[in-house]
């Protein structure tokens, strides 16, 4: 039998790392264009599946993986960051009140991000899938958009991981089990969320990748000025 309480399904696990490789994938591969610019854009296209797929899943995927289970008001958020500063946190499955909200930010900023890439341009060669659908004028304000917003992200990215090392070291709770193996040993056993619901999570996948494949597919292939 395996230990620990369950608190984090496998879809909300596999979204976390695949985001996490692809915008780290993207970031590297933003800095090298010339040569990586089509792992970039397919890194793109990742994020922009995960984030699509997490979106979903907050509405009908396991408890914690539930929006409802984590967007708490501002009076729990006030009485989370107190619990934060006396370091007294009751070690629960899901994210806190604050933490909510957070990855909900991480999820719009890295949205924002990946679709911004979609009508992106470089002026010489590199375009995103949907630079055809746009004028010019457009596809360059998104493209400095997609520069800036990336820096964000990055900061976001950075206080996130600065958090879970809190946590850890202040708040003497240790995270990555959970987001790693799924389970914990430090939540109490009212906690489990049960059973995880695999058909629902590769369906609403398959909708998903048949959403966002249909448009690349239909997206008319991308001319530059310059050529
Ligand atoms: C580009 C890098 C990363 C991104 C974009 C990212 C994003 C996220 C997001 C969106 C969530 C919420 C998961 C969900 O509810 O579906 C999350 C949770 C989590 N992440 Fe990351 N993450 C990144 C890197 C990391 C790294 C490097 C670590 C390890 C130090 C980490 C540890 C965690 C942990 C432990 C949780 C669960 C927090 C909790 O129990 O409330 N993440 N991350």
């Amino acid at each position: 039998m395996t230990a620990g309480v369950k608190v984090w399904d496998w879809p909300v696990r596999i979204t976390h790392w695949v985001l996490a490789v692809a915008v780290l994938g993207a970031w590297w591969t933003g800095e090298r264009l010339e040569e990586w610019f089509v792992v970039h854009r397919a890194c793109g296209v990742v994020v922009l599946v995960a984030v699509l797929f997490r979106l979903g899943w907050g509405l009908f995927g396991t408890r914690t993986a539930r929006f409802s289970s984590f967007l708490a008001g501002p009076s729990a958020v006030v009485q989370h960051l107190r619990e934060l500063v006396s370091r007294r946190l009751p070690a629960h499955a899901g994210h806190s009140a604050s933490g909510g909200w957070a990855v909900l930010a991480l999820w719009l900023v890295a949205l924002a991000q990946a679709s911004t890439g979609l009508f992106a341009n470089d002026d010489v060669m590199n375009a995103g899938p949907f630079y055809g659908w746009v004028a010019d004028g457009l596809s360059d304000a998104l493209t400095a958009w997609h520069e800036e917003i990336f820096d964000f992200l990055l900061v976001l990215v950075g206080i996130h991981v600065g958090a879970v090392l809190f946590y850890r070291f202040w708040g003497r709770q240790n995270l990555l089990p959970g987001i790693f193996g799924g389970r914990r040993n430090d939540v109490p056993a009212s906690d489990d969320i049960g059973a995880e619901l695999p058909w629902r999570a590769l369906l609403w996948l398959a909708v998903v990748v048949a959403l966002v494949g249909s448009l690349l597919w239909l997206a008319p292939p991308a001319v530059l000025d310059a050529f």
